[in-house]
């Protein structure tokens, strides 16, 4: 078992932005309607797997995104025919990477530490995303829940990671912009990083981690020189 830290990268809101679809969804709905879409199809989409997980039920990634953007739709009064929803999801593996993800990663990678692609994104999902914004590169493993069917926060997700990294959780720092993956890894025993993207308040279940920044790069700045 190796001993060097190892980061875990969450996706979502992470590296991409699940919020800039909104921009697709303002072709087919009001500007104003748009936002509020596609604020609730995110909302809806980490509810579902929060719920199926209380159930000890597990259905993908996809499904959650698809089944999500169908509720959102209707929450906010609309219909979209299944070829749109259809190409709104198609869209999802070509969401925008935050413009600091990239130098970022490269710049962590140049420190020496492993780092991992890890989300609750299907493995397909996470392929076409990661090879859509040109992130691959900078991963030396993609690790899906979808490995262990089931979501975060389940320990087991937290758990498998640091399987896969061949390290014990107390090695692998989890980097996130979601402070309810945040809490998730910690009390699985890892270590965690907040990218306030948001100026947002931490969830109140917790307290944030010992790393806080908003963006990537000031995670360079801070992670520099093995600094773990
Ligand atoms: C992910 C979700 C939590 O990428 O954003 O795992």
């Amino acid at each position: 078992m190796h001993s060097t830290p190892a980061l875990a990268f969450d996706v979502y809101g992470t590296l991409v932005d699940p919020i800039g679809i909104s921009a697709q969804l303002a072709r087919h709905l009001p500007g104003e309607v748009a936002g509020r879409v596609a604020e609730v199809w995110r909302r809806k989409q980490l509810e579902i797997t929060f719920r199926l997980t209380a159930m000890g039920r597990y259905e993908d990634f996809e499904w959650c995104t698809r089944r999500a953007l169908t509720y959102a739709l209707a929450h906010a009064g609309h219909e979209l025919p299944a070829s749109i929803q259809d190409s709104l999801i198609a869209r999802y593996d070509h969401l925008d990477p935050f413009p600091d993800a990239a130098p970022g990663l490269a710049r962590l990678r140049t420190e020496g530490y492993l780092l991992a692609a890890f989300s609750n994104g299907t493995p397909a999902m996470l392929a076409a995303v990661l090879a859509a914004t040109g992130l691959r590169e900078h991963f030396d493993e993609v690790i899906s829940v979808d490995e262990v069917r089931v979501f975060k926060p389940s320990p087991l997700t937290y758990h498998h990671a640091a399987r896969r990294l061949d390290r014990a959780p107390s090695a692998v720092r989890l980097i996130s912009s979601n402070p309810f993956d945040i809490i998730g890894a910690e009390a699985a025993g890892l270590r965690a990083a907040w990218i306030d993207r948001t100026g947002g308040a931490f969830e109140a279940d917790g307290t944030p981690p010992d790393v806080v920044v908003t963006t990537l790069t000031d995670l360079a700045d801070r992670l520099g020189r093995g600094a773990g």
